[in-house]
């Protein structure tokens, strides 16, 4: 078993992961639970595969919720919320999140506002809930204006993923959860360009599961970053890379046509042309990159999407930023933060993309 320490201004979680070791889970969450009760979460979907077992074996309650991001709302909290309520939750019990980043993300709000606070657990079952959701304290809801515009910060007192269960889940899934581990890659090469390598080709093609190794690594490069800045007031901005047009592309298809990690891979291709072209990264590296990306294919095609439908998107936000787009931009060995680039040759780049062949490699863009 790997424990990666997580580190924040309320102390320090563990978060455990390991090929099997859900089967542990009484034994490794007695730490956490103290003498609390343990009261689990999921979600319609993943209750059956693996939220019955962890309840079962944990000897505690389980509530299901419906699947998916259109439930991430209040309702649900309130039926967390009324469901705790009804056994009499006291504040030293824990409530035990199993299930993607919808569940974590949640389970993880209703836990700090139930009696002002109650601990909680983070059992992610997606490798995007693994490498990302899970890791700093961020929970949170959506609202019909926009997505995780409700929320705290309020830390799992623990993590432990299991990467057996991405057996079950959608390989669609966990070829766009990859993209946030060649996000990661890019943010911290030294750390897991190594472990990627070995294994990113087989994951894509779903011939083998990702090594709890390789997540291990994903997740170091993360809690590394949130643990320097907590709050969200600078170096964490290195989360973005591949975002600013990520978004752009979610928000502009309705959420519809691309997976979260998706539209972060067009968003990573996006953010290397801009590299290249500002001299920070040089060619071979950025074929490299695009290589690793070339794995997460097929993406969700770009070709209808014209540049005046996807800009007002990407101005939504400058405005959250106020005033300039900064792009997160790769660079030897890391990234640069808020790089201000012209919006004539962000739809340039965007254009290149948006025209390359299906049968072109995306390295051949470099
Ligand atoms: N808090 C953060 O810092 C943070 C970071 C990144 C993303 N997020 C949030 O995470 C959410 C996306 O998370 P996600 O991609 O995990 O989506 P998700 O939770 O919706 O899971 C995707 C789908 O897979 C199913 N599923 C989950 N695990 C499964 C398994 N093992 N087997 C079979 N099916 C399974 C779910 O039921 C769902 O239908 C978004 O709401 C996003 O805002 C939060
Ligand atoms: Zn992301």
């Amino acid at each position: 078993m790997i424990t990666v320490p997580l580190r924040h201004g309320s102390g320090e979680s563990p978060y455990l992961l390991g090929e099997g070791i859900l089967q542990e889970l009484p034994r490794l969450l007695a730490p956490a639970l103290g003498e609390g009760r343990a009261f689990v979460v999921s979600d319609d979907k993943v209750a059956a595969l693996w939220g019955e077992v962890v309840a079962e074996r944990l000897g505690a309650p389980l509530l299901s919720l419906p699947a998916g991001e259109q439930h991430k709302r209040w309702p649900a909290v309130e039926q967390v919320l009324r469901w705790l309520i009804g056994f009499g939750v006291e504040r030293r019990d824990v409530l035990v999140a199993v299930g993607g980043g919808v569940i974590t993300d949640l389970a993880g709000f209703a836990a700090s506002v139930a009696l002002r606070g109650i601990p909680w657990v983070a059992v992610p079952t997606t490798l995007l809930g693994m490498v990302d959701a899970a890791i700093g304290g961020k929970t949170g809801i959506d609202l019909e204006a926009g997505k995780n515009l409700v929320g705290t910060f309020w830390h799992p007192r623990a993590v432990v993923a299991d990467p057996a269960v991405l057996a079950t889940l959608d390989h669609r899934q966990v070829r766009a959860g990859l993209a946030e581990v060649v996000k990661a890659a890019m943010i911290a090469p030294g750390l897991l360009a190594h472990h990627l390598d070995g294994e990113l080709g087989e994951v894509a093609r779903g011939h083998r599961r990702p090594s709890a190794e390789a997540i291990a690594a994903a997740v170091r490069v993360k809690a590394d970053i949130v643990a320097a800045d907590e709050r969200d007031a600078g170096p964490r901005a290195a989360l973005n890379l591949g975002h600013t047009l990520g978004h752009a592309l979610e928000a502009a298809t309705r959420y519809e046509r691309f997976l979260h990690g998706e539209a972060v891979a067009w968003g990573l291709l996006e953010a290397l042309l801009l590299a290249l072209e500002s001299g920070l990264v040089e060619t071979p590296a950025a074929r490299g990159w695009a290589a690793r990306l070339e794995c997460l294919r097929p993406l969700p095609p770009l070709a209808d999407l014209s540049w005046e439908l996807l800009a007002p998107y990407l101005h939504r936000d400058k405005k959250r930023a106020g005033g300039t787009v900064g792009w997160v931009l790769p660079r030897q060995g890391g990234v640069t933060l808020g790089v201000a680039v012209a919006e004539e040759r962000v739809a340039a780049a965007f254009s290149r993309l948006r025209n390359l062949a299906p049968e072109a490699s995306f390295s051949s863009l470099f």
